[in-house]
């Protein structure tokens, strides 16, 4: 199996790269390749002639996107549909990672997000994202969207973020009327990597780790799993304010996912795994 990665010094490109490590891989960071640039995707991709694309590239700095508007845009939907225009020309099969902020997630909070579910992005990093996906499905046939949130691996995330705070202060405020699902990186890649091999229907998939807490919840058990002795305290999304309004209910529906027979593992089996490389 020949596999372009793009964006490959990413987060989820770390788990990726090995997830995938027995099959002849081309690592492209932007240097290499800026998927911005529908030239030198197209040069590119017809010199190297992969059989897959798994596009980790993205502009994620979701604050920061609120005044960049054009620079998310270009990572977020022109370079995807770059992708998906070379892709189809070349009959490869492109696999792209999209999120829950396609999703407005005012929904009331006992219900879940389906694929289907209407697409209301309040955010630009939203707002984007839901562009790139539409430009995939538009001018692309062969695809795998796969939606995901609150990802952490090997890289800055909320997980490193509460140890490290954890084992410098007494007490951490954390939000606790946002609910979603934290989803390890390594997961992810094995998701793709099942949904590859076993070659389920083209489309989009949401994959998230199983089980549904707030953040103030998941810290809580970071803390208890990492043996860190650190109060957390319970604020709300008012009281947290960020540039980007974040979803409240971030839930997402993994029905389609395990009626295409796959099964993600639950968050605190993730953490637990994710920890114990963390501490080595
Ligand atoms: N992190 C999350 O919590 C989360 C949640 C939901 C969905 N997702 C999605 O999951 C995917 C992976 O996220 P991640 O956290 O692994 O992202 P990441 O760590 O920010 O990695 C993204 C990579 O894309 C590269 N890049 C930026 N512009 C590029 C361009 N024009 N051409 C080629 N590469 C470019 C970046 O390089 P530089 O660093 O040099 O700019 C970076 O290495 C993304 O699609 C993201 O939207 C992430």
């Amino acid at each position: 199996m020949k596999i372009l990665i793009t964006g490959a010094n990413g987060m989820l490109a770390y788990a990726v790269k090995n997830e995938f490590k027995d099959s002849e891989l081309i690592c492209t960071d932007v240097v290499e390749l800026d998927i911005t640039n529908l030239k030198n995707v197209q040069n590119f991709i017809k010199q190297h002639k992969p059989e897959y694309i798994i596009n980790c590239a993205a502009y994620t700095a979701v604050d920061k996107a609120e005044e960049q508007f054009e620079v998310a845009r270009q990572v977020n939907a022109i370079g995807p549909k770059n992708l998906a225009i070379v892709a189809n020309e070349e009959n490869i099969t492109l696999v792209h990672i999209s999120t829950d902020y396609v999703f407005a997630g005012d929904k009331n909070i006992n219900e879940v997000y389906t694929e289907e579910e209407e697409k209301k992005p309040v955010t630009v990093y939203g707002i984007t994202k839901l562009e790139g996906e539409n430009e995939i499905a538009k001018n692309c046939s062969k695809y795998y969207i796969f939606r995901t949130a609150w990802l952490y691996g090997n890289g800055n995330n909320f997980v490193r973020t509460m140890i490290k705070l954890g084992k410098e202060k007494e007490s951490v405020n954390v939000v606790c009327d946002q609910y979603g699902s934290p989803t390890y990186a390594v997961d992810l890649a094995k998701t793709i990597k099942e949904a590859i091999t076993q070659k389920i229907p083209y489309g989009i998939y949401h994959t998230t780790n199983e089980g549904y807490i707030t953040w103030y919840e998941f810290a809580q058990k970071i803390f208890e799993q990492a043996n860190i002795k650190c109060e957390v305290k319970p604020v709300t999304s008012e009281e947290f304010e960020r540039p980007a309004k974040r979803p409240k209910n971030s839930k997402l529906s993994k029905e389609k996912l395990k009626n295409a027979g796959i099964i993600m593992p639950n968050y605190e089996d993730a953490l637990k795994r994710y920890l114990k490389e963390e501490m080595k």
